[in-house]
Order: C-alpha cells, then structure tokens, then sequence
C-alpha cells in the first residue's frame, strides 16, 4: 500500500508539478512596503499644536545694553490667511538649546545622532507627535521638556531603573520642594547614565509644551506683521548652580531675522479687547505691556483718521527711564499726539515714594476714581503673582477711601462686581 502510495504521488507530480512550489493566485508579493514622508520633519509636531512656519522679520533688545533683565522684540511674519486682532497672543512652539541637549545627553549616556524608530505602543492623547525616524537629538531638542522638576511619577521611574543602591534610595527618598530640574537631577545621580532604554526615557519625558506670548502690535499699524516683548527668563538657578535659562523665552531671544518659528495666533478672551466707547485705564508691569503698545497703536490710527477718543491713562512699571522704558519713543510721539496719557513708574528710581504701578494708581486715586465714575474700563496685563495682587488692592483702597461707610468687605464686592461687568479685566500670567 505504501509502495502504491509513493509511485502514484511520484506520477501525480511529474505529471502536474509541486502545488507547495506554485505561485499564489494574487500574484507575487511586494518586495517592499513604502511609507511617503511629505512635508519637513517638524510638521506633525506643528500640526498638532495648529501651528505653521513662520519666518522672524526683525530680532532685537528692547532693553538698554548690559540691563540685567533683558527683553527682546521679536517681529514675525504672519503667513497668507493668518490674521490677528490687537491683544491677541502668539502660541509659540520652543526648542531646547543645544547646550542643554548635550548635557542631557551626556548625562543619559545617549548618542545625539541615533536614529530612533519611535511607534506608540499604545494610544495616548499626549503621545509623541512623531511621524518618521528621528535623531536622538532631534527628539531632545524639539519634543521633550528637559528643565521641568521632576515630579514624582518621573523620581519613583529613575529610582527603579538606578543600579546604584545608595543612589536609588537617594532618589526615592527625595524632597518634594528640592528646586532642581530634570537636566540638574540627572547629573546629580551618575548611574543612571545608561541605565534607561529608549522606551522608558520616552515615558519619563513630557512633550514640549508651546509657550504663549501677547502680540504687543495692531494690525492697524501692520497686519500683516506680528510683535513681540519677550522677558528673557534668565537666572541664577534656584538649585544653586549656574544658570536658569527658560526654554521658550531663551529661544524666542536666540531667533535672528530669517530663522523660523513655529506659532499660531491664539485670540484672547473678548473683555480684554480695549473698549474704545469708554474712558480706560490700562496697567502694567514689563512685558505685561504689550496689549497696551497694541492699543494705544489703534488710537493712534483712530485719532489719525479724524475719530475722536475718551480719555486713556497706562500705568507701566519698569525699573529705570533708561533701562526698560519698552518702546519709550514710540509711547512718547503717541501722548503727544493724544492717543494716551503715560503713567510710568520706576522701580529702581522711585518718584515721591512710588516705586510700582500700585503706587502710583493710589497717588493718582481722584483722576483714577473720576474716570471710573465716567464708566471707565481696567485694563490689567502681566505678571500675576505679585503685580496683579497689589493693583487689585489699590483699587479697593481706592474705593473704601472714597465711599463713606465702606469696608474690606464692600471694597471687596465693588471689585467682584467691575470683574463680572467686565469693566476690570486681567490678562496675567502667574509664573510660579
Ligand atoms: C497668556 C500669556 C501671555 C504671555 N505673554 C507673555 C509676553 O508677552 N511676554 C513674555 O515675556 N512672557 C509672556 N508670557 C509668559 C510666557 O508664556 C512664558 O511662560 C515665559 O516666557 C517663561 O517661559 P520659558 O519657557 O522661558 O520658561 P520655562 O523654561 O518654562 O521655565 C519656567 C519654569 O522655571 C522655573 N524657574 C524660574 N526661575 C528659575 C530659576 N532661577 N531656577 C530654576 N527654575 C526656575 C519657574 O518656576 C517655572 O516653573 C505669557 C504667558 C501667558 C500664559
Ligand atoms: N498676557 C499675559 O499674561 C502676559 C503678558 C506679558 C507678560 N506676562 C508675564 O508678566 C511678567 C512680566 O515680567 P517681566 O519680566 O516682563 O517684568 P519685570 O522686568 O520682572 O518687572 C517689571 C516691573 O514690575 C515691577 N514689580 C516687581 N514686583 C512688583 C509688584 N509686587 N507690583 C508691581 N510691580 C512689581 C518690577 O520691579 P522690581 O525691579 O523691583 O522687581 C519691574 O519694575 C512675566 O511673568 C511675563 O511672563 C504675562
């Protein structure tokens, strides 16, 4: 039977050939499969913040040379279709300095000019917005934070993957309130050079967060161009060692005319747009200036076109007349030419005991307190953890000294009730 078997199979395929051996019946398989990569290698990130390329027209210090405190002007280029009100904010994307993405990865035990192949191993809304292979130092310098403090989620993931005993209690015992960042904690704990693979580096790092910036021009003036007043973030660092460089405002000050960012105009809330119909009182401190280069550059183009305006008084702390009087001959030529009353006020060079713009709206409490009866709208821009406070507090003030009867409580109500009418309006930013 077995004999029969083989010499029939042996017939069968000299007579029809090896079905095994046959080509399927679809056809030949492809030899590759080809994925098309269009556009350049940062458009899925930009995409998905809605941000497009814009080109840096101007780059300049606003500040006087060797000011400690330097801020930066930034002229950008809006693309065809891209449009922006007076007040609105630039969304910008940041990059890591390269300075620091050589620390970083030295201090990883990385090698910048790896290519890595990265895939999401499972859908996360904040994934990598990665599209095609990468260099090492591509992903450091574009996707990832590499200055935050790291929280404890990040501290309990290089404690685990640290082979160094001392060094993995170290890491899991530490501080909640130890100020060093994610770069400082790294080099401070040296086996973890090399102890991490790719997959989780990626889960410790948080993508790069856009930073947003108040667009200090009025597309009366320009529409087609976007300003900037950028304050450098730039200090001894709270670690104690070196310097602290902010990620986004440290790469806004690096960009030349030519260079590229990637942004979008983000529009702000509609009660911060300067109401024209009322008297206003516009106050701030530095960059928190910017809305308010942009307002008073529309008065300017209204009175230039015959309009006829209520009065405005801006209030703007800097340190010194000739040190960070932001745009200070621009200002000028527009209160004399009506568009604005200027209310400075020089920290560093205080003027009858006032040094910040609270001090001064408090001096000024009558005119201020008779615009406000007229219907006057607040203004209020920058920075949110100690300026905002004290102007708040100035206009209490204001109101309990001029209000016969009334208390910390009614001062208190007064206030509520401008902030729901939308007659004080705030646009700061607590840096913490
Ligand atoms: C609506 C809006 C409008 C804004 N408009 C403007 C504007 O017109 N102009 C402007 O300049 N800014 C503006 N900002 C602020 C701006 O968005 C950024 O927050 C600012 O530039 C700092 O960002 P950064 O990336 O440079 O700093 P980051 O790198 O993000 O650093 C900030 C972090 O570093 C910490 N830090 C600060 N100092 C030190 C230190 N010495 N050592 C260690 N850590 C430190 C801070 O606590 C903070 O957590 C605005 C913010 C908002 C929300
Ligand atoms: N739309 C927004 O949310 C928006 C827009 C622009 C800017 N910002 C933010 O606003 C902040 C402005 O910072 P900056 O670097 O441009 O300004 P800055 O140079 O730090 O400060 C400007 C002036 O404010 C003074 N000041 C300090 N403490 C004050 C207080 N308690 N009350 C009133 N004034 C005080 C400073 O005095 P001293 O010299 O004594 O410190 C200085 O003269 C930043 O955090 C920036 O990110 C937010």
């Amino acid at each position: 039977m077995d004999e029969f078997t083989a010499r029939l199979r042996t017939a069968l395929l000299e007579r029809y050939g090896d079905p095994a051996a046959r080509e399927p019946a679809a056809g030949p398989a492809p030899a590759y499969e080809v994925r098309t990569l269009t556009g350049g290698p940062l458009d899925a990130l930009a995409a998905r913040h809605g941000l497009v390329a814009m080109r840096v027209a101007e780059a300049r210090d606003l500040t006087a040379p060797g000011h400690p405190r330097r801020k930066r002007f930034l002229r950008v280029a809006l693309p065809e279709g891209t449009g922006y009100r007076t007040a609105d904010h630039l969304t910008v994307l940041p990059a890591n300095a390269p300075g620091l993405v050589t620390r970083v990865a030295a201090a990883l035990g990385v090698d910048l000019d790896e290519v890595l192949d990265i895939r999401p191993g499972r859908p996360r809304r904040d994934a990598l917005a990665v599209d095609r292979p990468l260099t090492a130092r591509q992903l450091l310098t574009h996707h990832v934070e590499l200055q935050e403090r790291p929280g404890a989620a990040q501290l309990a993931v290089l404690s685990a993957a640290n082979p160094c005993p001392p060094e993995r209690a170290a890491l899991a015992a530490f501080p909640e309130d130890d100020p060093r960042t994610l770069v400082e904690v790294l080099e401070a704990f040296p086996a973890l050079r090399g102890a991490l693979d790719w997959p989780r580096l990626l889960e410790l790092l948080t993508p790069l967060r856009p930073r947003h910036y108040s667009i200090s021009s009025s597309p009366a003036v320009d529409p087609r161009h976007a300003d900037l007043m950028v304050s450098l973030l730039e200090a001894p660092a709270r670690s104690g060692d070196g310097v602290y460089r902010g990620t986004g405002s440290g790469h806004l000050a690096d960009l030349a005319p030519g260079d590229t960012v990637y942004a979008r105009v983000q529009p702000c809330r509609a009660a911060f747009r300067v109401d024209d119909r009322t008297p206003v009182v516009m106050v701030a401190a530095g960059t928190g200036l910017a809305p308010f280069r942009g307002a008073v550059a529309d008065r300017g183009a209204a009175l230039a076109a015959g309009g006829r305006l209520r009065p405005a008084l801006c209030y703007f702390g800097c340190d010194a007349p000739d040190a960070d009087f932001l745009h200070a001959d621009e200002l000028r030529a527009a209160e004399d030419a009506g568009a604005v009353a200027l209310r400075p006020v020089f920290s560093a060079a205080p003027e009858n005991g006032m040094s910040f713009v609270q001090h001064r709206i408090a001096a000024e409490a009558d005119e201020v307190w008779g615009l406000l009866a007229d219907g006057a709208r607040v203004y209020v821009c920058g920075d949110g953890s100690r300026m905002a406070p004290g102007v708040r507090d100035a206009f209490r003030t204001l109101y309990r000294e001029r209000t016969p009867g009334a208390d910390d409580e009614g001062a208190r109500a007064w206030l509520d009730e401008l902030v729901a009418d939308g007659r004080y309006v705030e646009d700061v930013y607590a840096a913490g």
